[in-house]
C-alpha cells in the first residue's frame, strides 16, 4: 500500500513506473467492485473530471465528497473520516486546504491516500506535466524547462519531478515567491529572462491561488513583470508553453500565447487523466 502526499514520496524508478502505466493500453480492472472516495475542499474542473472518468476505466466507482456535507473536523474528525470511508472505497483521494490533513488522514488509513492538491504540493499535476514533456520532447531527461511566476504548490511538484528525472528547471520568482529550498538540480532564479533563456518549455501558474485571495492586489504588484507574454516566449528555444489552468488570461499569460501555436495546455489537461489512471494503478500494486 503507498500513498502519493507528494512526488518526494516516489523514486525516480517508481516515477517512471507511473508514467509507463498512464501510457500501457491496457491495464485491467484493479478497481473491480471498489470504489474510490473524491474528497473536495476546494473547486476542481480537471482533477474531478480526470479521476472519476480514471476511476470507471479502472473498473471503480467514483463518489465525490464535497467539504460541507463532510464537516471534516468538525462533524467528525479526519481520522474517523477515513476509517469510515475505507470501509467502501479501495482509495482516498483528497484536495485539501492545510496538507497536514492529508498527513492525518494517511496517518489513520490502511487504504492509499492521494493528494489531488494540497496548499503545499500537487502531484497528480506534475505526473501529466512530465507525461507532457515526454511525449512532446521525446524524453525528460535534460530537457530545459522554465518555470515563471509564484512558485507554488504546482511548481513543487514539478520541482520534485524534474529533480528526479533529470529534467533542467529553472525558476523565476521575484523575492519572497521562490523555492525556499529547491531540490537537487534546480536552479532559483529572479529574472525571468535567464529562467527562459535556451528553454524547451516555459510553465507559469495563476499568481493567486484558492486560498490566498486577500493577498491578491499584493500579488499582482510582486508579480507583474513575471507575465508569460509573447516577448518573453521568444526569448525561450522556439518552446511550448504549459499551464496547469486554470489560467487568468491577462494576469500571468496573455491569449495570444494561450492560444497560440506553441501551446500544449490541452494535451497537459488531458494527460491529467491518463496520469490519474496510471498514479492510481500504481498505487494498487500494478506495475508495467
Ligand atoms: N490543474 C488543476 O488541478 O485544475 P482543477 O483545479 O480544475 O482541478
Ligand atoms: N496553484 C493553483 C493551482 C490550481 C490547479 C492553486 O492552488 O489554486
Amino acid at each position: 500500500m503507498t500513498d502519493i502526499l507528494a512526488i518526494r514520496d516516489l523514486d525516480a524508478a517508481a516515477l517512471r513506473e507511473i508514467l509507463v502505466l498512464s501510457e500501457a493500453a491496457q491495464l485491467g480492472k484493479p478497481l473491480a467492485g471498489q470504489g474510490v472516495a473524491l474528497y473536495f475542499e476546494k473547486p476542481s474542473a480537471r482533477t474531478r473530471n480526470s479521476m472519476e472518468m480514471a476511476v470507471v476505466q479502472l473498473g471503480g466507482h467514483p463518489v465525490y465528497i464535497q467539504r460541507d456535507e463532510l464537516g471534516l473536523g468538525t462533524r467528525e474528525s479526519a481520522e474517523d473520516v477515513v476509517r469510515t470511508l475505507q470501509c467502501y472505497h479501495g482509495l482516498i483521494a483528497a484536495r485539501v486546504k492545510d496538507h497536514s490533513v492529508l498527513e492525518q488522514m494517511a496517518a489513520a488509513a490502511d487504504a492509499p491516500v492521494l493528494n489531488m492538491l494540497s496548499d503545499s504540493d500537487h502531484p497528480l499535476q506534475a505526473l501529466a506535466d512530465l507525461l507532457t514533456v515526454k511525449q512532446v520532447a521525446g524524453r525528460i531527461e535534460g530537457v530545459r524547462i522554465a518555470y515563471v511566476g509564484d512558485a507554488n504548490n504546482v511548481c513543487r511538484s514539478l520541482a520534485e519531478g524534474c529533480s528526479l528525472l533529470g529534467a533542467e528547471l529553472s525558476i523565476a520568482s521575484p523575492d519572497g515567491y521562490g523555492l525556499a529550498d529547491p531540490p537537487s538540480g534546480v536552479r532559483q532564479l529572479v529574472d525571468p529572462a535567464e529562467a527562459v533563456a535556451g528553454a524547451r518549455f516555459v510553465y507559469t501558474d495563476v499568481w493567486v491561488s484558492m486560498g490566498q485571495d486577500s493577498e491578491t492586489e499584493a500579488r499582482r504588484r510582486a508579480l507583474a513583470a513575471y507575465q508569460v507574454n509573447e516577448a518573453l516566449l521568444s526569448a525561450a528555444d522556439d518552446a511550448w508553453f504549459l499551464h496547469c489552468l486554470p489560467a487568468r488570461r491577462g494576469e500571468e499569460v496573455t491569449d495570444a500565447v494561450m492560444d497560440g501555436p506553441r501551446t500544449a495546455v490541452w494535451r497537459q489537461a488531458q494527460n491529467r487523466m491518463h496520469t490519474a489512471r496510471g498514479a492510481m494503478a500504481w498505487m494498487l500494486g500494478v506495475r508495467p
